[in-house]
Parts: structure tokens; sequence; C-alpha cells
């Protein structure tokens, strides 16, 4: 694996040893000294022409925990807004001595670009792009849910796990990876949404569709996953997926009365950053169930293992 774009062609024991590495990776937090020397001398260009606080902060932290130097590049106050290309801002990095690229970009396709485009030749992580994929988030995830079923997780996988992802699919890139992966995982996974939420392109990923979360519900699910509600793309594409945010939480939203409902078993889950009173109570989010904070800590074990993979056995590049 040269780079990690997606979780769509990611293979179950790819994704089975990233997630293991992530186990050991974690075992360094209770450590007085957290760091490990293993990309010292490297490079890692965080590239962000997208807001982010969970990604960009734990892609920080992973690649310092690992010793390696960063290169912290954020859209708002570069050169971008004079209107520099991507190829020129990757070009500029590349010459800084980058070892590897994160990125995130509001287009999806932007990190599969920057991957094969042949402007550079070192991995690529893709950090979210637009509404295609989040590959790290979609493990993090996994590795959040193995932890919950497994005392003991290493080698093993989600089978015979029933996750429900809630809410706005046709926006999140964060429920097309999760599909996949936790699909490749074992779990049988159902999406949740009004009609008007659901991209047409969903015919072929592996999930089931539901279109009330109450009857989701009562099938007895082991997590829920409540997605945020998109207003910014919703906005942009002119609005009009649902009549109001009221109606929308009230038959779509994790509220006090459906937590209470929720099987014993059943965890809460949420990317961030949350809507709370729209997709999700304050009362659900700040349940016992509730794995938020957990989610947020296992993306640090999950992105170190990322670039510990992708990035301690590369060369350094010749410029
Ligand atoms: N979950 C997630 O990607 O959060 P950020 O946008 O804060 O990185």
């Amino acid at each position: 694996m040269k780079h990690l774009l997606g979780t769509e062609h990611l293979g179950y024991d790819e994704a089975l040893q990233i997630l293991d590495t992530a186990e050991t990776m974690a075992q360094t937090q209770d450590r007085a000294l957290k760091k490990l020397p293993t990309l010292r001398g490297k490079i890692v260009a965080n590239l962000f022409f997208e807001d982010s606080t969970r990604t960009r902060l734990s892609f920080e932290t992973a690649a310092e925990r690992l010793s390696a130097d960063t290169l912290d590049f954020s859209a708002s106050g570069s050169s971008v807004s004079k209107g520099e290309s991507l190829k020129d801002t990757v070009l500029t990095l590349s010459a800084m001595g980058a070892d590897a690229f994160v990125i995130r970009h509001s287009a999806s396709g932007a990190a599969d670009r920057l991957a094969h485009a042949g402007w550079v030749d070192i991995p690529v992580i893709n950090a979210g792009d637009g509404t295609h994929e989040h590959p790290t988030q979609a493990l993090l995830d996994a590795y959040t849910l193995r932890r919950e079923f497994h005392d003991d997780p290493i080698g093993r996988d989600l089978a015979d796990r029933h996750i429900v992802i809630v809410g706005d699919i046709l926006h999140s890139r964060v429920a097309r990876s999760n599909i996949h992966l936790l699909s490749t995982l074992g779990a049988k996974v159902t999406v949740v949404a009004p009609p008007t939420l659901l991209p047409t392109s969903m015919v072929n990923w592996p999930c089931g569709v539901m279109f009330s979360l109450d009857e989701a519900i009562a099938e007895g699910p082991d997590a829920v996953m409540m997605l945020r509600v998109q207003k910014e793309r919703m906005s942009a594409a002119g609005g009009g997926f649902f009549p109001t945010l009221a109606e929308y939480h009230r038959i779509y939203g994790l509220t006090a009365e459906r937590l209470a409902e929720l099987p014993e078993q059943c965890i809460v889950m949420h990317p961030g950053p949350m809507n709370r009173g729209l997709e999700i109570s304050a009362a659900a989010a700040d349940s016992p169930r509730s794995r938020a904070v957990d989610q947020v800590r296992a993306g640090v074990f999950v992105r170190m293992a990322v670039l510990y993979l992708l990035v301690a056995s590369t060369e350094t590049p010749e410029r």
C-alpha cells in the first residue's frame, strides 16, 4: 500500500493491519515518554484546503508522536487566496522536503489527483475529499467498535455486528468510507435517511437502506452512528432537502426518547463536529453510551499507524 485514498478498495488484511498497528501505537499513550523515534528525519506535510479540528490536529499529533517534523498548511492565510493552484502548492511544499502529504480538500478526487498526477512520488493520505471519502475517520470508527466488542481486539473483525448510520448520507464522506470499511470487516451496515439525503450512486454500496430511524432501532443495532447535517453543502446546492430543521430532528434526530429505546449493548457514535439539538440531542451526546470522545482519541492512534505503515520505509525522494 503506497497511498491511503479511500476504503472502497482497502482489503480485509490491509484494514486489519492498520487497526492492529493502531493498537500497538495506543500502548504508547500511558508512557511517560509518548514519542517513538520511527519517523525521525521525515517531514509530513498536512495540506488543509478545508476547515478541520479533529483530523488536522490528530494528524499533527500523530506525526509528532512518531518524531516526524511537520509542514502545516491551511488554505486560509496562504497564497491560495492569490490564485495559487493545488499543483504549485504541492510543488512548493515538496521543495521544502515533504516525505508524505496528508490532504483535505473540498473537491472529491483531490487526493487521488495528488497521488497520481505525477507531480510528486511520495505517499498521499486522504484526510477527506469533498463528499467522496474520509478513510482515517472510518478506520478510527472501526477501531472504536473493535475495542467495544472485543476484550482483545488484535486480529478480530466486526462479523455479526449491526451498525446503523443515520442522516445526511448524500454529503457524507464519513458514511461512504464507513459503509465500505465496516462491511469489509464483516459488519451488517444499514443507512437511515430521508430519500432526499441518499445518493443515487449508493445502489451498488454494501449496505441496506431504511427510512425510519424507529424501525432501525427496533432491529437491535450494536451501534448508531449519527451524521452531521451538512448545512453548508445543502445551502450551496440550493437547499430544500427537508422542510424544517425541527422536523428533521423529530424524525431523524437521536432524541432523548429514542436514546431510551436503544438496546442495552448499543453505543452512540458521531464523527464530529456535532449539531447538538439537530441530528443528536444533548442527552445522547453526553450519555454514557456516547463514544464521541473515544473516537477522537482513537484518531491519533490510527493516524500514527497509517503514517508509520506508509512513511517509515520510504526513501527520501530525489528533488
Ligand atoms: N470528523 C472530522 O473529520 O472532523 P474535522 O472536520 O474537525 O476534522
